[in-house]
């Protein structure tokens, strides 16, 4: 955990971190009130010298600075991490682009880019989970046409899944469905060596996570398809009108594109059209409103094209 640095914001989100101004207000009208007291003995009573004024030892205070914000010190950040409310968190921190900011300055002590348990957590191939075999505690049914058996995620992403597709719908684009949610580590194993089977490492790693490297293990991630009475596969899914909807709207409804075409430099993964990761409808509005195009670049991270061994 690294030391918060002490930003001089102007602005104050907790009641504790009241401005520093009434203090030093305080402490010159004291001193005012004392320095009267000295005038109208003098010129009272000139023969009697008067006591010297005590020197009031006060610390230096600079009333045009405040105390530094720390977001984390917000009893409602604290009471919403908690209570593992991640939606909750974001608004304590002011809303998506205060919580971005806050993390990318360092600002952010309470929030671990490393944890699992948070729609936050950011898995790439220099940042593998931890632990490795991680799962997600609790998953739910997504509530679309799935095409496989691994069809389930985390209950808040399969509720935003279900949204998005109803909205796809609505938009006229036509049906989502679901290729995989989650992936265990097991399950990982076995797609990431069979890749590695058909098209050589090298080739793999352009477009399967290694064990313990793979978004779906989170339960946040999951690959949509296009479908009408039928469903497609991922392949087929990029050119769809349900794929340009869903990369110009997912953020609407907490979704990112995780692996853009312009994002591969960075990710290393050749683009993904198909796999949208969730990271919360407030992250989601300020990764777009920023123009952001990786989840590495939003949060201030490295670049992780390759693995390091
Ligand atoms: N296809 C993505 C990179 C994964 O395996 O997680
Ligand atoms: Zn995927």
């Amino acid at each position: 955990m690294y030391a918060a640095p002490q930003p001089q914001h102007a602005e104050s989100r907790s009641p504790i971190h009241g401005p520093a101004l009434p203090i030093g207000l305080a402490i010159t009208a004291l001193g005012v009130l004392l320095s009267l007291a000295g005038a109208s003995d003098a010129s009272t009573s000139a023969a009697v010298q008067p006591e010297p004024l005590a020197v009031l030892e006060v610390p230096a205070v600079d009333v045009g600075a405040t105390p530094a914000v720390d977001p984390c010190a917000d009893p409602a950040v604290q009471q919403a991490l908690a209570a593992g409310d991640d939606a909750a968190t974001v608004a304590g921190f002011g809303g998506g682009e205060s919580f971005r900011a806050a993390v990318v300055a360092g600002n952010a002590p309470c929030i671990a880019l490393d944890d699992p348990a948070h729609s936050w957590v950011v898995v790439n191939k220099a940042r593998p989970l931890v632990p490795m075999d991680y799962a997600p505690p609790v998953l739910a049914p997504l509530p679309m046409q799935t095409t496989t058996s691994a069809n389930q995620v985390r209950p808040e992403v399969a509720a935003a899944a279900g949204e998005l597709a109803q909205a796809a719908d609505a938009a006229g684009v036509g049906q989502l469905g679901a290729n995989n949610g989650y992936r265990s580590y097991g399950l990982q194993v076995a797609t990431y060596e069979s890749y590695v089977e058909d098209l050589g490492q090298a080739e793999a790693d352009a477009g399967s996570a290694r064990p313990g490297h793979s978004e779906h293990q989170t339960g946040l991630a999951l690959d949509v398809v296009a479908c009408g009475g039928g469903c497609g596969g991922i392949d087929g899914f990029g050119g769809t009108p349900q794929s340009d909807w869903v990369a110009a709207h997912g953020w609407e409804h907490g979704f990112i594109v995780r692996y853009e075409t312009v994002g591969t430099g960075v990710t290393g993964y050749e683009p993904e059209p198909w796999h949208i990761r969730y990271i919360g409808v407030d992250l989601a509005a300020a990764y777009h409103d920023g123009g952001f195009h990786t989840l590495e670049e939003f949060f201030g991270l490295p670049a992780a094209p390759d693995y390091p061994h």
